[in-house]
């Protein structure tokens, strides 16, 4: 792991009163594993970073923003379910630096006001991951129900833009960044009956490659991850008959666990990953294709 360097956009977390730091010891890189997190993680160095994670209140999301709480970086949790990111939040500032924004991601205009906010509180943003996402409802493409679909493209896709430009001048003022969007399988492949979910999918893995060469000429490394089905709460949204058909297409014959896209979030948006750039990284247990 390289060590710090002056001058890389690594510095000390803000002080403001909503950010909540860890009473336990100060400097500590890693805290305790809980119950709920793997006890044999590795040990990536995000000390002095500072993250925002959209979709944090749970799911995938809170398993990366408590991976990246263990790897010492500052988290912002952004979400739209009040009552939840708040209890996600009092339950993740035991494990370092907190923050939280309650907003709705397809209001361009919220998503710039969020990212002022986390700015200011936590003293600037390092790492993006937008994580935050919806299924929308399992029919064929034709059928469709034209607001469904505006609704989806716009969490799914439109969202992912507006973190990004809110974010992305700020890493290239600090010559420093990652991000890394939460993309998935679908839009690689294109599932039946999940036609603006792959589309939309499809556009963030684009969105990805067209940014992450915008920048490429500075130390800012974009990318995303495509996993498999893993059982959230997003389960809700989609049929039983969907849920099966998902699951037969993974050879590892098993969901992905939430902690296993964690694990490769980390590394991605660690400093660590100073090449790859504009990438789309696989996480489907054997079903990769394109
Ligand atoms: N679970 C899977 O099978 C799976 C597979 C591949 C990719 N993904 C992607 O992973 C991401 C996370 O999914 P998950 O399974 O954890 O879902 P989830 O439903 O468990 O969590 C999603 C979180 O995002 C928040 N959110 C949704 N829309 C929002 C909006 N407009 N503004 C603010 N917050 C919003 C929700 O409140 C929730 O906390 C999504 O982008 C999803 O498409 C999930």
């Amino acid at each position: 792991m390289a060590g710090r360097r002056a001058g890389d956009g690594r510095g000390a977390f803000g002080d403001r009163a909503q950010v909540v730091v860890a009473s336990q010891a100060a400097g500590s890189r890693r805290a305790s594993p809980t119950a709920e997190a793997p006890s044999d993680l590795n040990s990536i160095d995000l000390s002095g970073r500072r993250a925002v994670v959209t979709g944090a209140a749970e799911g995938i999301g809170l398993a990366i923003a408590r991976r990246l709480l263990a790897s010492g970086a500052a988290v912002s949790l952004w979400d739209r379910e009040a009552a939840l990111l708040e209890e996600t939040h009092a339950k993740l500032s035991a494990m370092g630096a907190t923050h939280r924004v309650c907003v709705e991601l397809t209001d361009a205009e919220a998503v710039a006001r969020a990212a002022e906010e986390t700015a200011e509180a936590l003293g600037g943003i390092d790492i993006l991951v937008n994580n935050a996402g919806i299924a929308g409802p399992t029919v064929p493409s034709w059928e469709y129900p034209l607001d469904e679909w505006r609704r989806v493209v716009d969490v799914d896709l439109n969202a992912v833009y507006y973190g990004c430009r809110a974010i992305v001048p700020r890493m290239l003022a600090q010559n420093y960044g990652r991000i890394v969007s939460v993309a998935s399988i679908a839009g690689k492949e294109g599932n039946p009956n999940a036609a603006a979910y792959s589309a939309a999918k499809a556009g963030v893995i684009a969105l990805t490659k067209s940014i992450a060469k915008e920048t490429a000429d500075r130390n800012v490394a974009i990318n995303c991850i495509t996993p498999a089905a893993a059982r959230t709460r997003i389960f809700e949204q989609i049929s039983q008959q969907q849920i099966d058909y998902m699951l037969s297409r993974i050879p590892r014959g098993r969901f992905v666990k939430v902690e296993e896209i964690a694990a490769m979030v980390a590394w991605l948006v660690s400093e660590e990953n100073s090449f790859t750039t504009g990438a789309a990284f696989d996480i489907s247990g054997g079903r990769a294709t394109y």
